[in-house]
């Protein structure tokens, strides 16, 4: 019988959040945590050997009415933690679309899978950005809407706004996440930024300033700068504060990671969900967030993005 195993690995936003959502830069690296499935055609949708109902899995859904509603058997590994700003839904889009662009004979091009999953992000969330499931399609490290980036891979298009997504050199790096365990969907989060931009010029300078911090944070990135790169981190973290998505809970993980690294911010969406922080301190860092009630992973950057096999 055909089958088809794909997997995608998560990712982090080092630098703009949100702000992406209205056309400014933003930087999203890959983690070496991925998300695995493996895909047959069946009688009917299964998930994990189990009868699915497809309506509870908008992600699946949306991919699957791209080829028909065809019903398939779907296996799924994850060493991604959900709901947790890590781009679990983003890389089982991506991964599910690969394996099903293989299964039904097209070509696995990541262009297409990138859209196809942004669609079904995009479906499952009602907003958003590109930035997930093209991190997670490409791999490695990717920029959008950042002046003068040279290897472009695609542009996506969606409710007027336009991203162009590039490739990027990321050095190799260690971060410690640290989640806080609380699950925070990003619709909510992204609808009241939106909000508050709309309605309060104060909030839409800081999402311009989050734009000008990311195009600073690329420089310091090239040159493999991390002083600078963590002190703009830190900085970013204060200017989503002012934009609500952050939290006690994301404050304490980062102020106990600052001590040991060169820097530290919450990651996605926020609200709950997970910090970041860069650091030549994994082991310490950890600790710190461990102590302060966190769930620490370290990750490691310069990581292969969609892999399709049989
Ligand atoms: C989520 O990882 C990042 C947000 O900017 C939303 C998006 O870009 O889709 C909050």
């Amino acid at each position: 019988m055909t089958q088809v195993t794909a997997s995608a690995p998560g990712k982090f936003v080092i630098l703009g959040e949100h702000a992406v959502v209205y056309g400014k830069p933003a930087i999203a690296l890959a983690i070496d945590r991925r998300f695995t499935v493996r895909v047959s055609p069946g009688p009917e949708f299964r998930i994990n050997g189990e009868p699915a109902d497809i309506n509870a899995n908008p992600h699946i859904k949306h991919v699957s009415s791209l080829y028909d509603m065809r019903p398939v058997s779907l296996y799924t590994e994850s060493r991604i933690p959900p709901g947790a700003g890590l781009g679990s839904s983003a890389a089982l889009s991506v991964a599910f679309s690969g394996a099903m662009r293989r299964l039904h004979g097209l070509a696995v091009e990541p262009e297409s899978v990138a859209a196809e999953a942004f669609d079904a992000e995009y479906a499952a969330q009602g907003r958003g950005s590109p930035m997930d499931t093209s991190a997670c399609t490409h791999g490695y490290g990717v920029a959008l809407n950042m002046r003068g980036c040279d290897r472009p891979l695609w542009s996506l298009e969606k409710g007027g706004n336009r991203w162009d997504v590039h490739d990027i050199d990321v050095p190799a790096m260690t971060f410690v996440i640290g989640h806080t365990g609380i699950r925070a969907a990003t619709g909510p989060l992204v609808e009241k930024v939106r909000k508050f931009r709309e309605r309060n010029r104060f909030a839409s300078d800081i999402v311009d300033e989050i734009g000008d911090v990311t195009l600073e944070g690329m420089t310091a990135l090239r040159t493999d700068d991390r002083v600078r790169l963590g002190e703009l981190m830190t900085y970013d973290h204060k200017l989503l504060s002012i934009l609500g998505v952050s939290c006690k809970e994301l404050n304490k993980l980062v102020d106990a990671s600052l001590p040991h690294a060169y820097g530290a911010k919450l990651t996605g969406s926020g609200g709950g969900g997970c910090m970041i922080a860069l650091t030549d301190a994994p082991d310490r860092v950890a600790e710190a967030i461990r102590s302060r009630g966190g769930m620490p992973y370290t990750v490691s950057t310069r990581v292969e993005g969609l892999t399709v096999g049989r």
